[in-house]
């Protein structure tokens, strides 16, 4: 069904209380299962969204910002404890600067939203976190950034990272960065240079965790220099081809359902294989109490 459509069924009365029950009930149903700890999005086909259906640029990033707000409220519900939107590329700086401006104030209307009360972040308890290079940014949005991460800093149930603007390779290259400036102050020696240093030098720093699911919208299959360390051996990657303003609550809810049903195939699996494994061990234990003390002549690999 398209947007201009579930637009529309929500003014039949009745309609968002019914909608609101199933969703209640599609949410109880997930919650009996495996939840994913992080979910990540490119939020990608604002401008196709925008030139689909005749509107201006401008209303495509708009929308899919309100797709966004939806799209994370149902994560929270659902409980899922991080999730990370690519929001800005460093390569987006190359888009014309009228589009540039347009999404950097939709990013300061919707921090101010997200810092003011009662709202996504106090409802659920939400602390946000913006990563990326903020010697691109200008003053005034650094400001917004301060105001928000300072005002959710102690909401402790989940985390909604940002990236703004991001890429991982300048992730990673920040980590190295860093990492070499510790070990020329003599902060850290050769030995303390691993995995897990690396990983907490990230923009994440210390809440960095691994992606259980990325999503990409609009059909492109390119992962756009972004989680390429956060990605591990068990993340899904996701390409739908909705268009990411016409993301929405059933999209996330079946993208979850789907990682929680295998995961609960594999859990079984795995409950069955540990069980197969201690029969075997029962069986050990009664043969080798059945084995004679004394071994039979035929059956010794001595010589006598
Ligand atoms: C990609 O679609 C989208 C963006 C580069 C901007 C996304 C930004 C927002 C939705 C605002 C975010 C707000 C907050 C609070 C994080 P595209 O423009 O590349 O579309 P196309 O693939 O159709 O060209």
């Amino acid at each position: 069904m398209d947007s201009y459509a579930t637009n529309l069924l929500q003014y039949i009365p009745g309609v968002s209380i019914l909608e609101g029950a199933i969703q209640s009930v599609l949410i109880n149903i997930l919650k009996t299962g495996p939840i994913p700890n992080h979910l990540s999005f490119v939020m990608d086909g604002n401008r196709r969204f925008a030139k689909i259906n005749n509107l201006p640029l401008k209303e495509g990033h708009r929308q899919g910002a309100d797709a966004l707000a939806r799209v994370l409220d149902c994560c929270f519900r659902i409980g899922v404890k991080n999730v990370t939107t690519y929001a800005f590329s460093i390569e987006n700086f190359s888009r014309k600067p009228e589009e540039v401006d347009t999404i950097f104030s939709l990013l300061k209307v919707k921090l101010a939203m997200l810092a003011s009360e009662n709202q996504l972040c106090d409802l659920h308890s939400v602390r946000v976190k913006i990563i990326g290079n903020k010697s691109y940014l200008p003053e005034d949005i650094l400001s917004d950034i301060e105001m928000v991460e300072e005002r959710t800093k102690h909401h402790d149930k989940h985390v909604l990272f940002i990236a703004f603007p991001y890429t991982s390779r300048d992730d990673m290259w920040y980590a190295t960065d860093k990492i070499i400036e510790k070990f020329n102050n003599k902060e850290i020696t050769l030995d303390d240079i691993n995995q897990d240093l690396f990983q907490n030098n990230f923009y994440y720093n210390e809440l960095s965790e691994n992606v259980d699911i990325l999503v990409r919208t609009s059909g492109h299959t390119r992962l756009s220099d972004y989680m390429l360390w956060q990605c591990h051996q068990d993340s899904v990657i996701e390409f739908p081809n909705t268009l990411w303003p016409n993301y929405r609550f059933y999209n996330t809810w079946w993208t979850i359902f789907k990682w929680s049903y295998y995961k609960t195939l594999i859990i079984q699996d795995s409950e069955i294989m540990q069980l197969k494994k201690i029969s075997q061990k029962d069986v050990d234990e009664k043969y080798k109490r059945e084995i004679p003390k004394i071994h039979p002549p035929f059956a010794s690999v001595n010589k006598h």
